[in-house]
């Protein structure tokens, strides 16, 4: 039997964020495109009687009991296959914690893979998917990766096929963190859709996606190109709470005209780069915004997998 296994996962951006009324479930319908970043977080999963976790890197401070996803995905685990094993798990955090990047999710993810290797439940990875939807909206898209468009809470995937990988993104971190599900409940709060209402559709950025991935075109993806399609329907309501990002914003978009955007629920805000200047890129809004933490990330084709096992 295998005694360690480690397994990463992405964060994300969401490239388009429409957002439909609240729900009779307390969720929202989401119309989105996904966008897996090569910035992952990892999980050390080793064989042990009980269950316990563990946090290095960023969110040192965060909860590792029940409360926390990666418990609820080793648990979930547990009862699905009846399985009497433990683990000791440490996570690795590079994801910015409460950042709007999907890093909880992407450590359920990486859990779910970890454990399913470690404990050898032989799950597929439809069966996977399947639990991540239990465990939260933005885990099914953690463990497929790439670009997707998303529906229903977000767990609804359909991949999308695109020359993609050709940019960068420039993701400005905040040091203060923002809770996803009071952004949802200031977007209610704010009367911004109908109760019950659908989401507007991300067709069209879609389209382009999907017809720059035509390779006889060879034109590929861009940021310049990407920048009309970039709409996200929570920045209103983040705004709302935290009135310095709409200065970010307003800095980002008006002053430095950038291709930018909330990422997901935010904190996090993503600029669009080409590789090529993307060193460059990082450098200068290190200079423009230095109380944030700036760093770079590319579109990545992987979702949560495997790194080793001994
Ligand atoms: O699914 P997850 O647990 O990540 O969602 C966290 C919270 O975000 C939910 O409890 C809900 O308040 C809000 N949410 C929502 N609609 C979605 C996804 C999340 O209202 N589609």
């Amino acid at each position: 039997m295998k005694q360690e296994v480690m397994a990463c996962a992405p964060g994300k951006v969401n490239l388009s964020l429409r957002v439909g009324g609240l729900r009779e479930d307390g969720f929202h319908e989401l119309d989105t495109v996904f966008c897996a970043l090569d910035i992952y977080d990892d999980v050390h999963a080793t064989l042990d009687p009980a269950l316990s976790m563990s946090i290095t890197g960023l969110g040192e401070e965060l909860p590792v009991d029940e409360s926390n996803l990666v418990i609820k995905a080793a648990k979930l685990l547990q009862e699905k296959s009846g399985i009497n094993l433990g683990a000791r798990l440490v996570v690795e955090k590079r994801i910015p914690v409460a950042g709007g990047m999907a890093g909880g999710s992407a450590d359920a993810a990486a859990t779910l893979v970890a454990l399913n290797e470690l404990w050898e439940l032989g799950y597929t990875k439809l069966e996977l998917l399947e639990f991540g939807a239990e465990l939260g909206s933005d885990v099914p898209f953690a463990l497929l990766g790439g670009i997707a468009h998303g529906r229903g809470r977000g767990e609804n995937l359909v991949p999308i096929e695109t020359a993609a990988n050709m940019f960068g993104v420039v993701m400005l971190a905040n040091p203060v963190g923002l809770s996803t599900p009071a952004v949802f409940q200031e977007f209610d709060r704010l009367q911004i859709a109908e109760a019950g209402s659908a989401p507007a559709e991300s067709t069209e950025l879609i389209s382009y996606l999907q017809e720059e991935a035509d390779l006889s075109q060879r034109s590929a993806v861009t940021s310049a190109g990407l920048r009309k399609f970039l709409i996200n329907d929570l920045e209103p309501a983040a705004f709302s709470l935290r009135p310095d990002l709409a200065e970010i914003s307003r800095k980002l978009q008006e002053e430095l005209n950038l291709p930018a955007l909330l990422s997901g629920s935010g904190p996090t805000f993503a600029v669009l780069s080409e590789v090529s200047s993307l060193n460059e890129d990082v450098a200068s809004l290190q200079k423009s915004f230095p109380e944030l933490m700036v760093f770079a990330g590319a579109m990545t084709n992987c979702g949560a997998h495997l790194r080793w096992t001994k």
